[in-house]
């Protein structure tokens, strides 16, 4: 059973957790958040987020997981939950299940830039006769890798058949030794691509986009997104820190280890944002580029095109992005994977197999829903963005926002206190301040953030 399972080394889960924590969020949602919420002015509102409330819903996850040696439903029982609190760790296992089915699509996409990259027909002209504007190219690119029904399916296969393998192989053996190798190799490829892409000629704008602050465009709305991005971003709410902190030893500091896995992951979204914004304007591109999937499938390699060997720079990006992924898809499905060998007392293998196999079907779904299927719609999105506005703006809240009330009203006091203090072996002056942003601040902001997504 999981819990007896640690992790081997401190760096072996802060690399694991960092990688849960460092995805497409970093690369695409934060970059465009940041355009849209007024440069710097967004990026002070969202490190305000991530302290006073990243920091402390995240502390929850892990003392709840430490304390219980569970999955995210077993932890919760164990440390003491009447029935219905339950229901919590039920919706976490949900929220992760349902994200995973359509990030493993997008994890799908970044494999397959990746290969293209490498075997240049990302750089192919489309046909012999085509006249095309570099942005059309990759917007056609885009249209044919994404939206086309076979590509994607394969690709996405084969990010399943990679999760499943180092599921299979084991919290040390597979999730810790591949965030290892992994994580680190990250790191360097993003300082390579901040280098180059500050001594590009015309950076500086770029940069002062970024780092002058615009108060004029921040709204209520901004720091509302501010906050479902900080949630997003740290993998909260989905039971993730609830099952890799069940991994952890007895004598790790929780406090520590959160501040330094927040961090991490917002110096990853920082040096992103400082590769995307002097990229963009050094060579002249529309900011309103700055969105989602265009930005990394169109706008950048778009950039590239203008670089020398621009196919040498894409390879390395999309490595980079499609390790993002994989790291993030493996820790999403550790959720469900710990809770079926937890509560089934079933073996790990058999366990992978179970999540793994039903996820080809439904990922197949969603990424057929993005061309072929698209049509078939509901409340106005296809099966994907449906799935992905569900667990993303509802679901997740839904989550954290429980979750903050079971650990700040319902669970005995002494949890917060012996897990954040080691039982009694640490100081935690902290602690109490920490209590108080669960037991109020927490669940009142995340509410709002909750209640904006219906209005
Ligand atoms: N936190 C990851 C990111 O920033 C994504 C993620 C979302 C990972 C949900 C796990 C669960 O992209």
């Amino acid at each position: 059973m999981s819990a007896k399972v640690q992790f081997a080394s401190r760096i072996g889960l802060i690399a694991a957790t960092v990688g849960s924590a460092v995805g497409l969020g970093n690369v695409w949602r934060f970059p465009a958040e940041v355009h849209s919420g007024g440069g710097a002015a967004f990026l002070i509102i969202y490190i305000g987020c991530v302290v006073l409330l990243g920091i402390p819903v995240m502390l929850s996850e892990m003392v709840l997981g430490r304390a219980g040696r569970s999955d995210a439903i077993g932890s919760l029982k164990r440390v003491g939950a009447s029935r219905r609190w339950w229901v919590v760790g039920g919706i976490a296992i949900a929220a992760s299940y349902i994200i995973l089915c359509f990030y493993m699509v997008v994890a799908g996409w970044t494999l397959e830039y990746f290969v293209d990259s490498i075997s240049g027909d990302l750089f192919a002209p489309l046909s012999a006769t085509a006249d095309e504007s570099l942005n059309a190219h990759f917007q056609a690119k885009m249209e044919q890798y994404i939206t086309t029904s076979w590509n994607p399916l394969l690709f996405t296969l084969i990010m399943i058949v990679i999760n499943t393998g180092v599921l299979i192989a084991g919290v040390q053996k597979g999730i810790e030794r591949m965030s290892n190798i992994m994580m680190p190799l990250f790191f360097l490829v993003l300082l390579v691509f901040v280098g180059v892409a500050l001594s590009l000629p015309g950076a500086g704008a770029g940069l002062e986009y970024y780092l002058r602050p615009d108060f004029s465009k921040v709204t209520p709305n901004t720091v509302i997104s501010a906050l479902g991005q900080a949630f997003f971003s740290l993998s909260l709410g989905m039971g993730i820190l609830i099952t890799y902190s069940a991994y952890f030893p007895a004598k790790e500091r929780l406090t520590r280890t959160a501040v330094t896995i927040s961090l991490l992951d917002l110096l990853v979204a920082f040096m992103m944002g400082l590769v995307i914004f002097p990229s963009i304007t050094s060579f002249g591109l529309d900011g309103s580029e700055i969105r989602g999937a265009t930005l990394v499938f169109v706008t950048l390699p778009e950039v590239f095109s203008h670089m020398g060997m621009p196919q040498v720079w894409s390879t390395f990006f999309f490595f980079l992005l499609a390790v993002a992924a994989l790291t993030s898809t493996i820790s999403i499905a550790e959720v469900t994977v710990a809770f079926i060998v937890d509560r089934f007392k079933t073996s790990r293998l058999r366990a992978c197999l179970l999540v793994s196999l039903p996820l080809i079907p439904i990922s197949a779904v969603c990424s057929l829903s993005m061309g072929l299927w698209s049509n078939f719609t509901i409340l106005g999105m296809n099966i994907f963005d449906f799935l992905d506005t569900f667990a993303t703006n509802i679901l997740l809240p839904l989550g954290s926002i429980l979750l903050c009330i079971f650990i700040g009203w319902f669970a005995p006091r002494s949890l917060m206190y012996d897990q954040l203090s080691n039982q009694d072996t640490l100081r935690s002056r902290l602690t109490p301040v920490i209590i108080w942003i669960v037991k109020y601040m927490a669940p009142a902001l995340i509410f709002i953030v909750l209640v904006s997504a219906f209005i």
